[in-house]
């Protein structure tokens, strides 16, 4: 390769050897004798300053040289004499290889909001912003790798179209090739799925879960990591219709193994971003959010509290706050009552265990009580729910009985009713949802912003 990376040339000292530099103009100015132009190509935040002399580089040569364009720079690298950077280019010649029109290139001032950068989302990772969410996006997917790889878990390929509801919400995005206008028909006149591609009702998948579980009674500690869909038409900033989930499954964890794995792997995520991500997260934290990086530090340096929904509703009862959905035994958390635990109560992540069967799914453990299960989700600040998992029902008796018991369809389900049928094990597992993580890394605080482009009700742009 002919040319070094931005982040690369930063580093360096500056001894006047020739470097090619090419990127996205960002910014240009200068006066009669001398332009600046500050040259990015994604590698880090941080531009790196181009120095043309204008009695070598004419100003009609220059002219196309604008914001957004994208150029060659072959030059000289030195110490440069300017506060803000250690090091510029001074450039023997420039070549355009894109123009972007100034009348009519989106992006030309700083600050636009993120509202705004939504609707150009194919331009905003040309942004500062997005460049550093983007490059902190790859760098958490990576140290995901990176830490099942080291504590020997498998990474196992789901499939993405499924006939089962994992998580029994109904909230699926159906796959068919019929005719949508005229779809064949039973003699009772339903639709003739028989005559679908795939023969019977197929839809993307909510989880790789049930599959994961396949997994992890033959491998031992498997974990997924792929896309996942959910047609819930909740318009929040923490829900995607489309959006990317980690789930470990592994046999032989009870919940207390499961919870202390979940807690290990998170504190590993954020000290690997801390660790590799600094430039990136100081620049969220001066641009987004002024309590990022004390943020994560404090997750770090404190123990997560572990605590039973039992308990979680008693405190949520007693603490005399008015809930705009108040709150007794037997509901399912609402985010304010997450982060009323978290931010005001403890003050540090909560792991809520031990719910009530009927606001959790048909796979969950069930506690002698009969009327809990042995489901834990990991609370943290700013986010509310990051993680949802369980020990699972192990036993063929009661999870066959559960499934009846919520009139699903075990036909769809035998195969995997039959994991509990030869060589049932006790397991556990949980699903990281992978932009949740993501807004809690980046100070971001609308999900549409951490992932390329969000898929949400009403909008599949780009
Ligand atoms: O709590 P959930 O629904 O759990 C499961 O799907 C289990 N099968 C996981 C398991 O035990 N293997 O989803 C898991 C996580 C949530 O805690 C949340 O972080 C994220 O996935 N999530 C979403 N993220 C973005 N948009 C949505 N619509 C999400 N729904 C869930
Ligand atoms: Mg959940």
């Amino acid at each position: 390769m002919e040319h070094t990376r931005i982040a690369a040339l930063l580093r360096r000292e500056g001894g006047s050897e020739q470097v090619t530099v090419k990127g996205w103009v960002r910014t240009k100015r200068g006066n009669k004798n001398v332009a600046f132009i500050a040259l990015n190509d994604g590698s880090c935040v941080s531009n790196i300053q181009v120095v043309v002399d204008l009695a070598k580089i004419g100003e009609e040569q220059l002219k196309p040289v604008t914001t957004g364009a994208c150029i060659r720079v072959d030059g000289r690298l030195v110490a440069s004499p300017g506060s803000g950077q250690g090091v510029e280019v001074q450039a023997d010649s420039i070549e355009v290889y894109g123009t972007a029109d100034p009348e009519t290139y989106p992006l030309q001032k700083k600050g636009h909001s993120l509202e705004f950068l939504r609707d150009i989302a194919y331009l905003r990772p040309r942004t500062n912003t997005f460049g550093a969410v983007l490059r902190i996006r790859h760098a958490m997917a990576f140290a995901i790798h990176k830490y099942f790889n080291e504590h020997g878990f498998y990474y196992l390929h789901t499939p993405l179209i499924t006939a089962s509801d994992c998580e029994g919400a109904g909230a699926m995005f159906n796959v068919t090739t019929l005719d949508m206008d005229n779809p064949p028909r039973t003699d009772e006149g339903r639709i003739d799925y028989s005559q679908d591609f795939f023969g019977k009702p197929c839809s993307l998948t909510v989880s790789g879960q049930l599959e994961g579980e396949l997994g992890a009674l033959a491998l031992g500690q498997i974990y997924t990591f792929g896309p996942t869909f959910r047609a819930e038409n909740s318009n929040t900033p923490r829900h995607l219709a489309e959006f990317w989930m980690i789930e470990p499954e592994m046999a032989f964890y009870e919940l207390d193994d499961n919870m202390d794995l979940a807690e290990d792997f998170l504190k590993y995520l954020i000290r690997y971003a801390l660790d590799n991500c600094r430039e990136d997260l100081e620049f969220m934290n001066k641009m987004w959010d002024k309590g990022l990086l004390e943020r994560l530090q404090f997750v770090l340096d404190h123990d997560f509290v572990r605590l039973d929904y039992t308990e979680g509703i008693r405190i949520l009862e007693e603490s005399g706050r008015k809930f705009e959905f108040p709150c007794s035994w037997g509901c399912d958390l609402q985010s304010e009552h997450e982060r009323y635990l978290v931010e005001e109560h403890f003050k540090r992540p909560v792991i809520l265990i031990n719910y009530p069967k009927e606001i959790k799914a048909f796979y969950m453990k069930q506690n002698a009580d009969g009327k809990t299960v042995r489901a834990m989700d990991v609370l943290f600040p700013q986010i509310g729910e990051i993680i949802g998992g369980s020990e699972r029902e192990a036993d063929f008796g009661k999870l066959y009985a559960r499934v009846n018991e919520l009139g699903m369809n075990e036909r769809e389900l035998w195969w995997y009713l039959d994991t509990r049928r030869w060589g049932s094990a006790p397991h556990s597992g949980f699903g990281l949802g992978f932009e949740r993580l993501l807004l809690f890394v980046t100070g971001m605080s609308n999900i549409r912003d951490v992932i390329p482009f969000p898929r949400t009700p009403k909008n599949a742009e780009f």
